[in-house]
């Protein structure tokens, strides 16, 4: 059965079940610079730091004599029932941590039965995750272009459409880049430019509108690379000297796709309708912080949110999500509403899990710590670290005294400072 299943994992003689130990080795494993970029956050760092501080001023109260033998982690959302509560976040340029990259964690969470959510920002198309999804689950995350772009998010909405990608989900607090230190001084960019993101290769519509632009400015750099590349590619030219051009016009190329992704602040809370002629399925907005904003999804006919600070790698100085979350769940309108509540940013055990959900979140988003499990294992890493949350929260299910998440209230929570 899943509840036997996922406590297999622990068994493993190559991975440990200590969420600290797989940030270490994670770190021994890769390029600094490639860590860095995953463990990093914005500015000073203090937002993450409230992300992951916030869990200890809630603390679970555990009942007795009750009969937790069985437990299900199963939870139903949009529709589709889901054997956990737990979805891999979106992560882009998953090749910076092992090879197999975005095809690993699809294959994982096929195996773990968890959702995937694909970022815009993959090293693999939505057509390569779909294929090494198979019968899993996927959502897919869209960075939003700006509005000169609409018929690229068109096609990548249909494309995800057509491919099996059951829920969208727009993340809205990433138009703007924040300032992180850990990759500034390391100078990231080029592995992000470089053979990272080109995924937007693949689709026809930037393709086209890529093309056109590079046709009509004559003197663009586009065209003096491929000058060059004639001079080089004469007899007598350093192949080196050849693939090293080759390298420059890709980079570009990427560098036009994340600047269709990076578009700024263009966008209103009514555009959303377009998103909507272009995709029949649920919308999540993800990024969500306060009540005003979960007030405006409502508002604008979203099926649900995800309460996430972008794991503090965004607004430095903002609260710990964990603390937007319970204001947002304790809102009348929001209750009323039917809005469905998804979490992240700081999760990094079962505890915290049933902590967010008792808070009122419907199921919980991990980030870094698969991302971890990648750079130790590919595949194998990814499905560890997935089977260790998951035990470990059917576990302190059981201890706590619940035998569902159905159960889960406030009741079972204590804020500190705050006495029941
Ligand atoms: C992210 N996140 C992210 N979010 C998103 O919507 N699209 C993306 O492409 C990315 N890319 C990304 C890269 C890396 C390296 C990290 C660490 C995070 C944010 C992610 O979906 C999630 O909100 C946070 O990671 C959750 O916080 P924790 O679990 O990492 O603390």
């Amino acid at each position: 059965s899943y509840q036997r299943d996922i406590y297999s994992s622990f068994r493993s003689p190559k991975f440990s079940t200590k969420p600290a130990e797989w940030e270490a080795q994670a770190r021994k494993k890769v390029p600094a610079a490639n860590f860095g970029y995953v463990y990093g956050a914005a500015s000073s760092g203090r937002t993450h730091a409230f992300n992951t501080a916030a869990f200890d001023r809630y603390r679970l109260r555990p009942k007795m004599l009750v009969n937790a033998t069985r437990r299900d982690l199963s939870v139903e959302l949009f529709g589709t029932k889901y054997p956990s509560p737990i979805l891999c976040a979106p992560v882009g340029v998953q090749n910076i941590m092992h090879k197999d990259a975005e095809e690993a964690t699809a294959r994982a969470c096929r195996e773990t039965q968890i959702p995937m959510i694909l970022s815009s920002a993959a090293t693999r198309t939505i057509e390569q995750i779909a294929e090494a999804n198979g019968p899993g689950e996927r959502w897919y995350q869209l960075y939003w272009p700006r509005p000169k772009f609409d018929d690229i998010t068109a096609s990548l909405l249909q494309r995800a459409k057509y491919n099996g990608y059951k829920v969208l989900v727009v993340t809205l607090d990433t138009f703007n880049l924040a300032w992180r230190p850990t990759d500034l001084d390391s100078s990231y960019l080029p592995f992000l430019f470089g053979d990272g993101c080109q995924v937007g290769f693949s689709d026809p519509v930037f393709n086209r509108i890529y093309d056109e632009q590079q046709a009509e400015d004559t003197r663009s750099a586009g065209e003096k690379i491929r000058e060059a590349l004639d001079v080089i590619s004469r007899p007598g030219t350093p192949f080196g000297a050849l693939k090293l051009l080759m390298k420059a016009s890709t980079i570009k190329k990427s560098r036009s796709w994340l600047d269709v992704l990076n578009s700024g602040t263009y966008r209103e809370w009514h555009h959303l309708e377009l998103l909507k002629q272009h995709w029949s399925g649920p919308i999540v907005l993800k990024g969500i912080q306060t009540v005003e904003d979960a007030h405006k999804a409502i508002e604008y006919g979203m099926s649900g949110i995800i309460v996430s600070n972008h794991g503090g790698r965004q607004l430095d100085g903002a609260i710990a999500s964990l603390d937007a979350l319970a204001e947002i769940t304790a809102d009348e309108q929001v209750k009323k509403s039917g809005l469905t509540i998804l979490f992240d940013s700081g999760i990094r055990t079962g505890s915290d899990i049933l902590k967010a959900l008792a808070l009122g979140a419907k199921a919980v988003l991990i980030g870094r710590p698969y991302m971890y499990g990648l750079a130790i294992g590919g595949e194998e890493g990814v499905k560890h670290v997935l089977k260790c949350l998951l035990a470990d929260t059917d576990n302190m299910l059981g201890n706590l005294g619940k035998t569902c998440l159905g159960d889960l209230s406030r009741h079972d929570l204590q804020i500190q400072g705050q006495a029941k």
